[in-house]
């Protein structure tokens, strides 16, 4: 990872709604429906729902609420000063200058790769270590209904995806179906990432086109009925997932709405820190309040802005850095999937990307959820 000076943001404008607001039906009345016997028994921990929840709503209004107290944006020493406007107008402005619109549909590719964290999952690198071929799959996803294994997303024409015309890729990141028409399961963040714009879609296949062909055949799951039976999938869909972009929250600022895009549609941080109902889907009422069955069995951390049991006493710039560095401001490292996303995602984005995502992650509501064992 690179070093970076610590503790040198100076923009962080509370930033976004928690969740982008629902217009599902109520879950309870779907639960009621013919697939909530089976789907019931669905808690895929790797999963994400969609970014319109029907519990959704009242979180954003929450985060509403919490978005005014956030941290104001000047930097270190500088909270209160008059001149902190003037700092926050030329971050703005940097922001607005970064290039996005400028840059060729492959940097823009790479920086949408970043934010998605790097696809990290494709790459079988607790398998392989260093050594496993990027993005070629085979790794490895535990869930309790059996083992899911990633598959082969470079550009090779066999095993991979070489063969994909946008609109197949399109349709599996927005609506999580292959190109013959299968539901992928939902150890795919397809939940998030329908929430993706088509130009980054679009620019984040360019990228992936670019990267080397490996041939790898994908390996079968290991799951056992009814967890291997796509056709359920249907049924966990239309509880859990409603495909479509996330809308901008009005109320923002375009660089504030970025911050909130690229957490929830991109960075797919609720996919691992918020807990899921009996259904798999996330439970939206405890937004990033973490979650002990995270991927891989792992616990993710409550990252809401709770003093007890988030990550209340980090600041901006230690949230910043952390995504950079993987440092924790006590000045742990970082393991596992988390050190994952941020060695070959976040660290790669630019810095005001990063700064957007802390922002946001400080605006959403703080939620007391103690997961950690101590
Ligand atoms: C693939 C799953 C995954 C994704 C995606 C993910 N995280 Fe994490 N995160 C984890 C895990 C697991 C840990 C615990 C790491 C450890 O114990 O060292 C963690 C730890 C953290 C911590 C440290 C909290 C603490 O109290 O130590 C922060 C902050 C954090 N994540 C923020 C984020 C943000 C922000 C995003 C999205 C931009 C994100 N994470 C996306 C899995 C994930």
């Amino acid at each position: 990872m690179r070093p970076a000076a610590r503790g040198d943001t100076d923009r962080g404008r509370a930033i976004g709604s928690a969740a982008p607001s629902g217009h599902g039906i109520g879950l309870a009345g779907r639960i009621g429906g013919v697939f909530g016997f089976v789907l019931a028994a669905l808690p895929f921990f790797v999963v994400e729902t969609s970014a319109a929840d029907p519990v959704a709503a009242p979180i954003a209004a929450q985060a509403e609420a919490a978005a005014a107290p956030a941290p104001v944006a000047a930097p270190r020493g500088l909270r209160g000063d008059p001149q902190a406007h003037v700092l926050e107008e030329i971050a703005r402005a940097r922001t607005r200058s970064s290039g996005i619109d400028r840059a060729t549909p492959l940097e823009r590719g790479r920086r949408i790769f970043a934010a998605t964290g790097g696809c990290t999952c494709h790459t079988d690198f607790p398998g392989e270590g260093s050594e496993a071929p990027a993005l070629a799959g085979g790794r490895a996803l535990e869930t309790p209904f059996g083992i899911y294994y990633s598959t082969n997303i470079t550009p090779d024409r066999e095993t991979g995806i070489g063969r994909w015309s946008l609109e197949d890729f399109t349709r599996a990141m927005r609506e999580g179906l292959s190109p013959g028409g299968e539901h992928y399961f939902p150890v795919f963040p397809y939940p998030a990432f329908t929430g993706l714009s088509d130009g980054d879609v679009a620019d984040l296949k360019a990228y992936l086109d670019s990267l080397p062909a490996i041939r790898r055949e994908n390996r079968p799951h290991d799951a056992h009925l009814p967890y291997s039976f796509r056709p359920l999938l249907a049924g966990w869909k239309w509880l859990n997932f409603t495909p479509g972009r996330i809308p901008d929250d009005p109320a923002l600022d375009p660089a504030s709405n970025r911050g909130r895009y690229l957490a929830l549609a991109a960075a797919h941080c609720g996919e691992c820190h918020t807990p899921r109902t009996a259904t798999g889907g996330l439970d939206r009422s405890k937004w990033l309040a973490g979650s002990r069955e995270g991927p891989e069995g792992e616990l993710a951390p409550n990252i809401t802005p709770d003093e007890k049991t988030g990550i209340g006493d980090w600041s901006i710039p230690d949230l910043v850095w952390y995504l950079e560095t993987g440092l924790k401001p006590d000045g742990d490292d970082t393991q596992g999937l988390m050190a994952e996303v941020i060695r070959h995602g976040y660290a790669n984005l630019p810095r005001e990307d990063r700064e957007a995502i802390a922002a946001y992650l400080k605006s959403v509501p703080a939620i007391e959820n103690r997961v950690r064992g101590d």
